[in-house]
């Protein structure tokens, strides 16, 4: 069992972004106190005496605009369930996670921290609406590693109009910067432009979008960072424990407003008003996946990453053996290995 825990809050909204969270945190106590009814309940009823959170993620929203100390009860009682080496990562803002916050949080069992970078470079930082530098970032990384921690992410998006092979090769030697201070985990991700956010209605990406795409994949891999899904590289042994657990299938609990959990093929969609879930914490609405939704769900993940996919979610079997022909994929063992995770959107369409 997986646990996804959602921070609705953020300093500030960033123009692109469609993640769930507010700038409002005069709701920031009931908010909590709605958290831990909800984890309770949820940890009662899915795992029961049991200890086996393998991993557990608190993601936002930004969970380090909000202070340490609304984090130890649920911090105490997650603990009393999680098995063994279990991985505990917290999102964090390159300007608001102070050493304190830093120190505090691996206090309190934290064992890996991702920080949303975006960039090094001033202007597309600024394009982006983010409102930290680069110099941040890298004292960000500092107190990171002063504060005990080994597993570092730091988060980057390239394909911005901005963006062009001269701006990510400095996007890379930043990036080779933080591989030389001690990070071993970068995600880069294409930008998206999401519906109802500001970015939406401009041409925000770049148009040699898919060029730059191949370009950045290559930069990281000649940096050290293997590709493990599209958009993650890791060297070995860093990979996050959490998001393979969600590409391979395994069950997980949502909790907060905006979550979604999935238990067995159940969907489960908790409030996405925050004030709608201070109310009932418990709600949620649900989803059965059917067999076909379900397969190919798996034959999408596990093309988009190195898991690969069992042939028995592949329905067209003579196109699996052409592109086995073509060396488009790879099979061994009853499962099947994508080459190119960008073509993943595509292969799947065709195998489905
Ligand atoms: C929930 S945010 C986490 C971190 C924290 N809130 C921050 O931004 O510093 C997760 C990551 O998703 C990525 N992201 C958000 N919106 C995106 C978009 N429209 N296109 C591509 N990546 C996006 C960003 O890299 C961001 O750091
Ligand atoms: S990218 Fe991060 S900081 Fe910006 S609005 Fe989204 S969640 Fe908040």
């Amino acid at each position: 069992m997986r646990v996804y825990i959602h921070i609705p809050f953020c300093a500030s909204k960033c123009p692109y972004c469609a993640f769930g969270s507010f700038t409002d945190f005069s709701l920031v106590r009931q908010y909590f106190d709605a958290l831990n009814k909800d984890l309770n309940h949820q940890l009662k009823e899915f795992l029961g005496t049991k200890k086996h959170i393998k991993s557990i993620f608190f993601g936002g929203g930004t969970p380090s605009v909000v202070g340490v100390k609304f984090y130890e009860k649920i911090m105490d009682l997650l603990l009393s369930y999680c098995a063994k080496n279990a991985e505990i990562t917290f999102e964090a803002n390159p300007n608001s996670a102070k050493l304190e916050w830093l120190k505090s949080i691996k206090n309190l069992g934290a064992n890996r921290i991702s920080f949303g970078t975006q960039s090094f470079d001033e202007k597309k930082l600024e394009f982006l609406g983010r409102t930290h530098s680069s110099a941040d970032t890298f004292k960000a990384i500092e107190n990171a590693l002063r504060a005990g921690f080994e597993r570092i992410n730091v988060d980057f998006i390239y394909g911005t109009k901005l963006d062009s092979k001269k701006l990510l090769s400095s996007e890379l030697e930043g990036i080779k910067k933080l591989k030389n201070l001690g990070v071993k985990h970068i995600s880069a991700y294409a930008l998206t432009l999401e519906q109802n956010t500001p970015f939406y209605a401009h041409k925000n990406y770049a148009k040699e979008a898919p060029i730059l795409a191949n370009f950045m994949i290559k930069g990281l891999k000649s940096l050290g960072f293997l590709q493990y899904e599209i958009s993650n590289f890791a060297q070995i042994g860093y990979e996050c424990e959490h998001n393979l657990g969600y590409w391979m299938g395994d069950e997980y609990i949502g909790v907060g407003a905006f979550s979604v959990g999935c238990v067995g093929k159940t969907r489960l969609y908790a409030h996405s008003l925050i004030e709608n879930y201070i109310n009932e914490p418990l709600f949620r609405k649900s989803e059965y996946l059917s067999d076909d939704e379900w397969s190919d769900e798996r034959l999408l993940l596990g093309l988009r990453s190195k898991l690969g996919v069992d042939e028995k979610y592949i329905k067209n079997k003579e196109i699996l053996e052409f592109l086995e022909k073509d060396k488009k994929i790879l099979r061994e063992n009853g499962r099947v290995f994508n080459k190119n995770f960008l073509l993943a959107d595509e292969l799947a369409c065709v195998l489905c």
